[in-house]
Protein backbone atom coordinates (compact mmCIF):
# COMPACT_ATOMS: atom_id res chain seq x y z
CA UNK A 1 0.00 0.00 0.00
CA UNK A 2 2.37 2.12 1.14
CA UNK A 3 4.99 1.31 -1.60
CA UNK A 4 2.45 1.57 -4.19
CA UNK A 5 1.74 5.09 -2.67
CA UNK A 6 5.20 5.98 -2.96
CA UNK A 7 5.62 5.27 -6.72
CA UNK A 8 2.67 6.79 -7.41
CA UNK A 9 3.96 9.99 -6.30
CA UNK A 10 7.01 9.62 -7.70
CA UNK A 11 5.36 9.09 -10.92
CA UNK A 12 3.46 12.46 -10.65
CA UNK A 13 6.29 14.44 -9.22
CA UNK A 14 8.60 13.19 -12.45
CA UNK A 15 5.72 14.95 -14.70
CA UNK A 16 4.59 17.93 -12.64
CA UNK A 17 8.19 18.81 -12.00
CA UNK A 18 9.00 18.27 -16.13
CA UNK A 19 6.16 20.73 -16.89
CA UNK A 20 6.70 23.50 -14.61
CA UNK A 21 10.16 23.34 -15.36
CA UNK A 22 9.03 23.78 -19.21
CA UNK A 23 7.04 26.46 -18.31
CA UNK A 24 8.72 28.93 -16.21
CA UNK A 25 8.86 32.12 -18.24
CA UNK A 26 12.01 33.06 -16.68
CA UNK A 27 15.34 32.58 -14.69
CA UNK A 28 14.06 33.46 -11.23
CA UNK A 29 10.95 31.85 -11.69
CA UNK A 30 13.27 28.73 -12.61
CA UNK A 31 14.77 29.06 -9.20
CA UNK A 32 11.56 28.79 -7.31
CA UNK A 33 10.66 25.59 -9.51
CA UNK A 34 14.01 24.06 -8.51
CA UNK A 35 13.32 24.73 -4.71
CA UNK A 36 10.06 23.21 -5.07
CA UNK A 37 10.84 20.67 -6.64
CA UNK A 38 14.60 19.94 -5.72
CA UNK A 39 15.14 21.71 -2.26
CA UNK A 40 15.00 20.62 1.52
CA UNK A 41 11.75 20.55 1.74
CA UNK A 42 10.72 19.20 -1.76
CA UNK A 43 8.53 16.35 -2.14
CA UNK A 44 11.02 14.08 -3.55
CA UNK A 45 13.43 14.98 -0.61
CA UNK A 46 10.78 13.88 1.50
CA UNK A 47 9.76 10.64 0.03
CA UNK A 48 13.36 9.53 0.34
CA UNK A 49 13.64 10.04 3.54
CA UNK A 50 10.07 8.07 4.41
CA UNK A 51 11.68 4.87 2.54
CA UNK A 52 12.93 3.51 5.94
CA UNK A 53 8.92 1.91 6.57
CA UNK A 54 9.77 -0.52 3.59
CA UNK A 55 11.31 -3.54 2.88
CA UNK A 56 14.81 -3.79 1.57
CA UNK A 57 13.55 -4.53 -2.42
CA UNK A 58 10.87 -2.09 -2.49
CA UNK A 59 13.50 0.72 -0.53
CA UNK A 60 16.05 -0.41 -3.13
CA UNK A 61 13.49 0.24 -6.12
CA UNK A 62 11.87 3.29 -4.78
CA UNK A 63 14.83 5.03 -3.81
CA UNK A 64 16.77 4.51 -7.25
CA UNK A 65 13.37 5.74 -9.10
CA UNK A 66 13.90 8.98 -6.97
CA UNK A 67 17.48 9.26 -7.34
CA UNK A 68 16.80 9.02 -11.26
CA UNK A 69 13.62 11.43 -11.39
CA UNK A 70 16.28 14.01 -9.52
CA UNK A 71 18.95 14.06 -11.95
CA UNK A 72 16.21 14.23 -14.53
CA UNK A 73 14.77 16.98 -13.52
CA UNK A 74 18.41 19.17 -12.38
CA UNK A 75 19.36 18.00 -16.26
CA UNK A 76 15.90 19.81 -17.27
CA UNK A 77 16.67 22.05 -15.19
CA UNK A 78 19.98 23.42 -16.61
CA UNK A 79 19.39 23.18 -20.27
CA UNK A 80 15.90 25.14 -19.75
CA UNK A 81 18.33 27.75 -17.32
CA UNK A 82 20.25 28.02 -20.27
CA UNK A 83 17.17 28.31 -22.59
CA UNK A 84 15.98 31.28 -20.36
CA UNK A 85 19.44 33.20 -20.04
CA UNK A 86 20.30 33.35 -23.82
CA UNK A 87 16.80 34.74 -23.91
CA UNK A 88 16.81 37.36 -21.25
CA UNK A 89 20.14 38.30 -22.47
CA UNK A 90 19.08 38.79 -26.17
CA UNK A 91 16.06 40.94 -24.72
CA UNK A 92 18.33 43.41 -22.50
CA UNK A 93 20.57 44.00 -25.41
CA UNK A 94 17.27 45.14 -27.10
CA UNK A 95 16.11 47.36 -24.24
CA UNK A 96 19.63 49.16 -24.33
CA UNK A 97 19.82 49.93 -28.04
CA UNK A 98 20.23 53.68 -28.17
CA UNK A 99 18.30 54.63 -31.86
CA UNK A 100 18.28 58.74 -30.92
CA UNK A 101 15.89 58.78 -33.74
CA UNK A 102 13.67 56.57 -32.08
CA UNK A 103 13.92 58.67 -28.90
CA UNK A 104 13.55 62.49 -29.67
CA UNK A 105 10.92 63.50 -32.70
CA UNK A 106 12.75 65.10 -35.19
CA UNK A 107 10.77 68.51 -34.23
CA UNK A 108 11.66 68.54 -31.04
CA UNK A 109 15.22 68.72 -31.98
CA UNK A 110 14.66 71.24 -34.85
CA UNK A 111 12.55 73.87 -32.85
CA UNK A 112 13.87 74.81 -29.02
CA UNK A 113 12.27 77.01 -27.43
CA UNK A 114 12.99 80.50 -28.04
CA UNK A 115 13.51 83.80 -25.60
CA UNK A 116 12.53 86.73 -26.03
CA UNK A 117 14.11 90.43 -25.57
CA UNK A 118 14.04 91.41 -21.56
CA UNK A 119 11.15 94.03 -20.92
CA UNK A 120 13.85 96.95 -20.81
CA UNK A 121 15.23 96.17 -24.30
CA UNK A 122 11.18 95.67 -25.61
CA UNK A 123 10.39 99.24 -23.68
CA UNK A 124 13.56 101.00 -25.71
CA UNK A 125 12.47 99.33 -29.22
CA UNK A 126 8.56 100.47 -28.40
CA UNK A 127 10.00 103.98 -27.68
CA UNK A 128 12.06 104.52 -30.66
CA UNK A 129 9.12 103.15 -32.90
CA UNK A 130 6.82 105.63 -31.37
CA UNK A 131 9.52 108.51 -31.65
CA UNK A 132 10.68 107.54 -35.18
CA UNK A 133 7.25 107.43 -36.01
CA UNK A 134 6.83 111.33 -35.09
CA UNK A 135 9.81 112.03 -37.30
CA UNK A 136 12.70 111.75 -35.00
CA UNK A 137 15.95 110.18 -36.27
CA UNK A 138 17.77 107.47 -33.10
CA UNK A 139 21.16 108.73 -32.49
CA UNK A 140 24.24 106.52 -30.03
CA UNK A 141 26.47 108.10 -28.16
CA UNK A 142 29.57 106.44 -26.06
CA UNK A 143 29.12 105.11 -22.36
CA UNK A 144 32.19 106.47 -20.98
CA UNK A 145 32.15 110.32 -21.43
CA UNK A 146 35.06 113.26 -20.91
CA UNK A 147 34.82 115.77 -18.28
CA UNK A 148 33.51 118.32 -21.22
CA UNK A 149 30.98 115.93 -22.61
CA UNK A 150 29.19 115.58 -19.55
CA UNK A 151 29.27 118.32 -18.05
CA UNK A 152 31.32 121.76 -19.09
CA UNK A 153 29.38 121.40 -22.38
CA UNK A 154 25.88 120.85 -20.60
CA UNK A 155 26.63 124.59 -18.51
CA UNK A 156 28.06 122.52 -15.40
CA UNK A 157 31.46 124.20 -15.36
CA UNK A 158 33.85 122.48 -12.15
CA UNK A 159 32.58 123.16 -8.57
CA UNK A 160 28.88 123.80 -10.14
CA UNK A 161 26.36 122.51 -7.38
CA UNK A 162 24.57 120.09 -9.77
CA UNK A 163 27.41 118.32 -10.46
CA UNK A 164 26.36 116.51 -6.58
CA UNK A 165 22.84 115.06 -7.40
CA UNK A 166 25.24 113.34 -10.49
CA UNK A 167 27.91 111.66 -8.49
CA UNK A 168 29.38 108.34 -10.55
CA UNK A 169 31.93 106.47 -11.38
CA UNK A 170 35.58 108.25 -12.31
CA UNK A 171 37.79 106.21 -14.75
CA UNK A 172 41.10 105.90 -14.28
CA UNK A 173 42.82 105.40 -17.98
CA UNK A 174 45.81 107.56 -17.82
CA UNK A 175 44.52 110.24 -19.75
CA UNK A 176 45.12 114.10 -19.01
CA UNK A 177 41.11 114.67 -19.24
CA UNK A 178 39.05 113.33 -16.87
CA UNK A 179 37.30 110.84 -18.08
CA UNK A 180 33.73 109.15 -16.29
CA UNK A 181 30.91 106.83 -17.00
CA UNK A 182 28.14 109.19 -17.99
CA UNK A 183 25.51 110.34 -15.94
CA UNK A 184 23.06 111.16 -18.21
CA UNK A 185 22.27 110.41 -21.85
CA UNK A 186 21.94 114.41 -22.53
CA UNK A 187 26.36 114.11 -23.69
CA UNK A 188 25.02 112.62 -26.80
CA UNK A 189 22.90 115.58 -27.27
CA UNK A 190 26.45 117.97 -27.43
CA UNK A 191 27.75 115.02 -29.48
CA UNK A 192 24.87 115.47 -32.49
CA UNK A 193 25.04 119.28 -31.75
CA UNK A 194 28.81 119.57 -33.05
CA UNK A 195 28.15 117.25 -35.21
CA UNK A 196 25.08 119.41 -37.12
CA UNK A 197 28.00 122.37 -36.85
CA UNK A 198 30.91 120.42 -38.60
CA UNK A 199 28.39 118.86 -41.43
CA UNK A 200 26.15 122.54 -41.67
CA UNK A 201 23.28 119.78 -40.98
CA UNK A 202 21.15 121.81 -38.73
CA UNK A 203 18.30 121.04 -37.72
CA UNK A 204 18.52 117.88 -35.69
CA UNK A 205 15.25 116.12 -34.72
CA UNK A 206 16.92 113.08 -32.66
CA UNK A 207 16.39 110.65 -29.73
CA UNK A 208 19.18 109.14 -27.98
CA UNK A 209 18.65 105.61 -26.06
CA UNK A 210 21.26 104.41 -23.84
CA UNK A 211 23.00 103.02 -20.23
CA UNK A 212 23.45 105.64 -17.77
CA UNK A 213 25.41 104.97 -14.06
CA UNK A 214 25.32 106.74 -10.71
CA UNK A 215 26.56 106.01 -7.23
CA UNK A 216 22.89 105.42 -6.82
CA UNK A 217 22.56 102.63 -4.02
CA UNK A 218 19.74 100.07 -5.53
CA UNK A 219 16.45 100.34 -4.12
CA UNK A 220 12.80 99.66 -5.59
CA UNK A 221 13.17 103.10 -7.68
CA UNK A 222 16.84 103.13 -8.21
CA UNK A 223 19.56 100.84 -10.13
CA UNK A 224 22.87 102.39 -9.97
CA UNK A 225 23.19 101.02 -13.78
CA UNK A 226 20.15 102.51 -15.67
CA UNK A 227 18.76 103.62 -19.03
CA UNK A 228 17.94 106.34 -20.51
CA UNK A 229 16.50 108.31 -23.56
CA UNK A 230 16.95 111.87 -24.71
CA UNK A 231 15.31 114.04 -27.05
CA UNK A 232 16.60 116.71 -28.88
CA UNK A 233 15.04 119.05 -31.26
CA UNK A 234 17.25 122.23 -32.70
CA UNK A 235 15.07 124.31 -35.33
CA UNK A 236 14.37 127.44 -36.60
CA UNK A 237 11.74 128.77 -34.45
CA UNK A 238 10.86 126.31 -32.09
CA UNK A 239 9.15 127.16 -28.42
CA UNK A 240 8.48 126.25 -25.16
CA UNK A 241 4.60 124.91 -27.25
CA UNK A 242 6.34 122.37 -29.32
CA UNK A 243 7.87 120.95 -26.66
CA UNK A 244 4.57 120.60 -24.40
CA UNK A 245 2.84 119.30 -27.33
CA UNK A 246 6.09 116.82 -28.14
CA UNK A 247 5.32 115.12 -25.06
CA UNK A 248 1.86 115.00 -25.02
CA UNK A 249 1.66 113.49 -28.18
CA UNK A 250 4.45 110.84 -26.99
CA UNK A 251 2.31 110.74 -23.64
CA UNK A 252 -0.61 109.24 -25.78
CA UNK A 253 1.00 107.35 -28.72
CA UNK A 254 3.30 105.10 -25.76
CA UNK A 255 0.94 104.99 -22.69
CA UNK A 256 -3.01 105.10 -24.55
CA UNK A 257 -5.01 107.58 -25.88
CA UNK A 258 -6.68 109.56 -22.39
CA UNK A 259 -3.61 110.02 -20.72
CA UNK A 260 -2.51 113.16 -19.75
CA UNK A 261 0.76 115.07 -19.19
CA UNK A 262 2.10 118.10 -18.13
CA UNK A 263 4.77 120.58 -17.20
CA UNK A 264 5.66 121.46 -13.97
CA UNK A 265 8.79 124.23 -12.75
CA UNK A 266 12.33 122.72 -12.55
CA UNK A 267 15.19 123.51 -13.06
CA UNK A 268 18.81 122.13 -15.01
CA UNK A 269 21.97 123.55 -15.67
CA UNK A 270 21.21 122.87 -20.06
CA UNK A 271 17.48 124.12 -20.07
CA UNK A 272 16.50 127.59 -19.54
CA UNK A 273 13.34 127.68 -18.90
CA UNK A 274 12.96 123.93 -17.19
CA UNK A 275 10.52 121.45 -16.22
CA UNK A 276 9.61 118.73 -15.37
CA UNK A 277 7.32 116.06 -17.06
CA UNK A 278 4.37 113.99 -15.18
CA UNK A 279 1.82 111.85 -16.89
CA UNK A 280 -1.32 110.60 -15.38
CA UNK A 281 -0.35 107.96 -12.88
CA UNK A 282 -0.72 105.06 -14.33
CA UNK A 283 -1.80 102.92 -11.69
CA UNK A 284 -5.13 105.07 -10.03
CA UNK A 285 -5.32 107.12 -14.10
CA UNK A 286 -5.55 110.06 -12.12
CA UNK A 287 -8.05 108.91 -9.34
CA UNK A 288 -5.07 109.32 -6.85
CA UNK A 289 -3.75 106.34 -4.99
CA UNK A 290 -0.73 105.38 -2.77
CA UNK A 291 2.15 105.07 -5.17
CA UNK A 292 1.26 109.19 -7.25
CA UNK A 293 1.16 110.04 -3.42
CA UNK A 294 -2.77 110.75 -4.09
CA UNK A 295 -1.82 113.33 -6.76
CA UNK A 296 -3.32 111.74 -9.86
CA UNK A 297 0.42 112.01 -11.72
CA UNK A 298 3.86 110.52 -11.07
CA UNK A 299 6.73 112.28 -12.80
CA UNK A 300 8.92 111.05 -15.78
CA UNK A 301 11.43 113.23 -16.78
CA UNK A 302 12.67 116.71 -17.06
CA UNK A 303 13.21 118.68 -20.24
CA UNK A 304 13.20 122.44 -20.96
CA UNK A 305 14.27 124.82 -23.85
CA UNK A 306 17.92 124.62 -25.09
CA UNK A 307 20.12 127.23 -22.77
CA UNK A 308 21.96 129.85 -24.87
CA UNK A 309 25.20 128.90 -23.12
CA UNK A 310 24.70 125.06 -24.56
CA UNK A 311 24.42 126.52 -27.93
CA UNK A 312 27.41 129.15 -27.08
CA UNK A 313 29.58 125.84 -25.99
CA UNK A 314 28.95 123.92 -29.43
CA UNK A 315 28.77 127.14 -31.27
CA UNK A 316 25.06 127.57 -32.38
CA UNK A 317 24.03 131.01 -33.32
CA UNK A 318 21.04 131.28 -30.30
CA UNK A 319 19.75 134.28 -32.74
CA UNK A 320 18.69 131.85 -35.69
CA UNK A 321 18.40 128.63 -33.50
CA UNK A 322 16.09 127.40 -30.54
CA UNK A 323 15.72 124.01 -29.52
CA UNK A 324 14.21 121.91 -27.14
CA UNK A 325 15.36 118.94 -25.04
CA UNK A 326 14.10 116.02 -22.89
CA UNK A 327 15.22 113.23 -21.02
CA UNK A 328 13.75 110.38 -19.16
CA UNK A 329 14.51 106.52 -17.92
CA UNK A 330 12.99 103.81 -19.23
CA UNK A 331 13.50 101.20 -16.58
CA UNK A 332 11.48 103.73 -14.54
CA UNK A 333 9.03 103.60 -17.83
CA UNK A 334 8.90 100.08 -18.13
CA UNK A 335 8.08 99.81 -14.46
CA UNK A 336 4.85 101.87 -14.18
CA UNK A 337 3.80 100.59 -17.38
CA UNK A 338 3.74 97.00 -16.40
CA UNK A 339 3.42 98.08 -11.71
CA UNK A 340 6.77 96.48 -10.75
CA UNK A 341 6.93 96.82 -7.17
CA UNK A 342 11.00 96.98 -7.23
CA UNK A 343 13.29 97.65 -10.09
CA UNK A 344 15.71 94.90 -8.92
CA UNK A 345 13.50 92.56 -10.62
CA UNK A 346 15.06 93.64 -13.88
CA UNK A 347 18.18 92.83 -12.96
CA UNK A 348 17.98 89.54 -10.84
CA UNK A 349 17.46 87.17 -14.01
CA UNK A 350 14.56 85.38 -12.47
CA UNK A 351 13.00 83.82 -15.30
CA UNK A 352 9.68 83.08 -13.89
CA UNK A 353 9.59 87.15 -13.90
CA UNK A 354 11.13 87.95 -17.19
CA UNK A 355 9.19 85.15 -18.82
CA UNK A 356 6.13 87.09 -17.89
CA UNK A 357 7.03 89.90 -20.38
N1 LIG B 1 19.59 114.84 -18.09
C1 LIG B 1 18.56 115.12 -17.11
C2 LIG B 1 18.67 114.07 -15.99
O1 LIG B 1 19.25 113.03 -16.19
C3 LIG B 1 17.19 115.08 -17.72
C4 LIG B 1 16.98 116.14 -18.74
C5 LIG B 1 17.21 115.90 -20.09
C6 LIG B 1 16.56 117.41 -18.37
C7 LIG B 1 17.00 116.90 -21.03
C8 LIG B 1 16.34 118.40 -19.30
C9 LIG B 1 16.57 118.13 -20.63
O2 LIG B 1 18.14 114.28 -14.92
Amino acid sequence: MVTENVELDIEVIAGDGERAIAGAPSTDALAQVETEYLGKRAALTRAHRSLGGLDPAARKEAGQRINEVQAQLKAALASRRAELAEAERAAALRADRLDLTEVIPAQVLSSPARGHLHLVSQARAQLEDVFVGMGFTVAEGPEAESDWYNFEALNMPPAHPARDTFDTIYLDIGEPETVLLRTHTSPVQIHLMEQAVRDDSLPIHAVMPGKCFRLDTPDARHLPVFNQIEGLVVDRGVGFGDLAGTIQVFTEAYFGPGMQSRLRPAYFPFTEPSAEFEITCTLCLGEGCRTCSHTGWIELGGCGMVDPAVFAAVGIDPTEWSGFAFGFGIDRLAQMRHAIPDMRSFLENDIRFLSQF
